[in-house]
């Protein structure tokens, strides 16, 4: 581990390099207690990550996966967009728990609000879309788009702005109103003022100290606070170099994360790209190396592949290289952390994508290992075809797997 830390420097980030769901959040669980501040950068509620607290298994959409770990700080950047209620609901489940993260939580003024009529819009847009092209993009409809939709055209509303309005029902009520005539007359949906401005008052109730300037981020960096960055979604999810249109709205990529944060690209020390030792997808869009079928069934059981909020089932298939070498180019990983290879356990061949021509994949086979690695932390004891397995990973995308995942648990993974 030391060498680990060593390599990676005082700024991470660790970024998806699929589609998302790549299982983020157990590198930063891993890495959480040898930083000092855990940042997310950009995006909104993501599909969830499952935190155990007290036992009890909770999903977090807009925490970090590290929030748990004592004494550091979190922090949410600019570039987020959030639905107040949804964090103040996480705020209360980790409050009930016994821990109270409301004093370590930094909140930059820069992050823009995601109403719930966002999430209307969202759903609107969906259906109209279907209704004229019989295709979706499959959002997660949590207003998402939406929310980034208002940022960019001037007409979203931040969280620093309710310092200037926060305690005044007036004030907000104004600027709720011709924000629900436009979304009104723009997308035919209705606007609860009154719900939304009780949200606005609730969060600035609580969290009106935790909300920090833009520049905080750049004292941490002065002060060589260690910072490590959970990305949100995933490379392939990224709205400029991602399967536009099927991508999310934000920046998920390393240079996203930096702009998102307000932190200038040099500070970046290293990045973890995040694969999954297959690959999965949600919503609509590509997927040359997608296999339906039995196979795909099999990834599916085994490796568990549903949504952790909705049970969603997840599209399944065999990871692709040149999607990898891409992401590793794109973000300038630094080292891999492969998940789920114990998923590959019983396969006698794995097809691995290599290259992709007209939307399909072109496939070269390896030899499977067949006999279980669920549980190893050591390298060397891995059976020899999952070491192949590895180093064909490392041949062709030139970056070194420095974690490679065993297991849900904690504890199963290997670290080089
Ligand atoms: P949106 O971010 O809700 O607008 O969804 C846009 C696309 O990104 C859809 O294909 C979603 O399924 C996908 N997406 C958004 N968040 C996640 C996530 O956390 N994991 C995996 N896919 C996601």
């Amino acid at each position: 581990m030391q060498q680990l830390l060593e390599s990676l420097g005082p700024v991470t980030a660790v970024i998806g390099a699929q589609w998302g769901d790549e299982g983020k959040g157990k590198a930063i669980d891993l890495l959480a207690e040898h930083f000092d501040v855990i940042a997310r950068a950009c995006g909104g509620a993501n599909a969830g990550h499952t935190i155990v607290v007290q036992g009890k298994k909770h999903v977090f959409h807009l925490l970090p996966a590290g929030s748990l770990h004592e004494n550091k700080t979190v922090f949410l950047g600019s570039g987020m967009v959030i639905h107040l209620p949804t964090l103040l609901e996480e705020i209360e489940t980790l409050r009930q728990a016994g821990v109270d993260i409301v004093p370590r939580l930094r909140l930059s003024e820069g992050a823009h609000i995601v109403f719930d009529y966002h999430k209307d819009i969202d759903g609107v847009t969906e259906e109209r879309r279907a209704k004229a092209t019989g295709g979706k993009i499959g959002t997660t409809k949590r207003g998402i788009g939406p929310a980034y939709t208002d940022k960019a055209a001037r007409t979203g509303m931040r969280l620093g702005d309710l310092k200037s309005f926060g305690a005044s029902s007036a004030a907000l009520r104004k600027e709720l109103g011709w924000r629900a005539k436009l979304a009104n007359a723009q997308f035919g949906v209705f606007i609860d003022t009154k719900k939304e401005e009780q949200h606005l008052l609730q969060a600035w109730e609580l969290l009106r100290d935790r909300i920090v300037p833009m520049r905080t981020i750049l004292d941490d960096l002065d002060k060589k606070k260690r910072i490590l960055i959970e990305g949100a979604q995933a490379t392939l999810l990224d709205l400029d170099h991602g399967t536009y249109p099927f991508v999310t709205s934000s920046f998920t990529t390393a240079a996203g994360a930096m702009q998102g944060l307000g932190l200038p690209p040099r500070a970046l020390t290293s990045c973890i790209g995040v694969a999954k030792a297959y690959c999965t997808r949600v919503g609509e869009g590509i997927f040359p190396t997608e296999v339906e079928g039995e196979t795909g069934d099999r990834l599916r059981e085994r490796g568990g592949e549903y949504g952790a909020t909705t049970g969603r089932p997840r599209r399944c298939g065999w990871l692709a290289l040149d999607d990898l070498d891409y992401a590793a180019r794109l973000n300038g990983c630094t080292h891999w952390n492969i998940t789920k290879l114990d998923v590959l356990d019983e396969e006698a061949e794995i097809p691995v994508g290599v290259a992709t021509e007209n939307g399909k994949a072109t496939f070269e086979k390896l030899s499977g290992w067949k006999s279980p690695t669920r549980g190893m932390r050591d390298f060397a004891t891995l059976p020899a075809k999952a070491q192949e397995f590895i180093r064909f990973i490392e041949g062709r995308t030139k970056v070194p797997v420095a974690l490679i995942g065993t297991g849900p648990g904690r504890e199963e993974m290997i670290i080089r």
